[in-house]
């Protein structure tokens, strides 16, 4: 039997694409338990649904640090208290320090909504739309300290229509993050995942024995 592997998700806001991972985590059963729900915002709505589906949460304030340092000091100190074997990014709107970073290498996986290594930064979805891009999407990745660029482990790509603004734009490239967020987090709790020479393959799934 597999080891129970713990998952630390970060958010900022409406916390839809952890919503999708926890949702799925339970519908699949998958072998994992997600320890905590960390938000550098008391106000990140997507705080009500962990705490109504019994998962521990916790806010360190980024407001309140007078630099970047300290507070991912801070933030990394209210994470390693539940020892995590995974760190998902979830609409997390803070730009990490390389020590940061460096701690959880290997171990720590972004969304980002565009197709990298198109549209790094913000506004993506403003910035498809004035490229002309005929395809735009999300991307997972692992988080390195070069900031949208770790390794890519999934992406999904959407059509951009001609009556697109950014929101219509985003809602359709959003279902996507619902979809592939899920599974890359699952494939690395199936230790799935392997990074070689800064390239992630996802291996095949385990054959599982008959009455597990
Ligand atoms: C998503 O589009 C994600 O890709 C981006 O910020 C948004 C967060 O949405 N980084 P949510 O908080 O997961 O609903």
């Amino acid at each position: 039997m597999r080891a129970m592997k713990k998952i630390v998700i970060l958010i900022s806001g409406r916390g839809s694409n952890m919503q999708a991972i926890v949702r799925a985590a339970q519908a699949e059963k998958w072998p994992c338990r997600i320890a905590a729900v960390i938000s550098n915002r008391a106000d990140a709505e997507g705080l009500r649904f962990a705490a109504e589906h019994g998962i521990p949460t916790d806010v360190v304030v980024s407001k309140e640090f007078s630099n970047r340092e300290a507070f991912d000091t801070a933030l990394r100190g209210a994470i390693d208290r539940f020892s995590p074997d995974l760190v998902v990014l979830a609409g997390f709107m803070r730009i990490l320090t390389p020590p940061f970073v460096e701690h959880y290498s290997g171990r720590m996986l972004n969304i980002h909504p565009s197709l990298l290594p198109s549209f790094p930064g913000l506004a993506t979805h403003r910035q498809a739309l004035d490229a002309g891009v005929k395809v735009h999407g999300a991307t997972v990745h692992f988080v390195t300290a070069d900031l949208d660029h770790g390794p890519i482990v999934a992406q999904a790509a959407v059509p951009l229509l001609p009556d697109d603004d950014e929101h219509t734009l985003a809602d359709r490239v959003l279902a996507q993050e619902h979809v592939i967020y899920p599974r890359a987090v699952r494939w690395f709790v199936e230790g799935r995942l392997k990074i070689e020479n800064g390239l992630v393959r996802v291996l095949e799934e385990r054959a599982q024995p008959a009455n597990t």
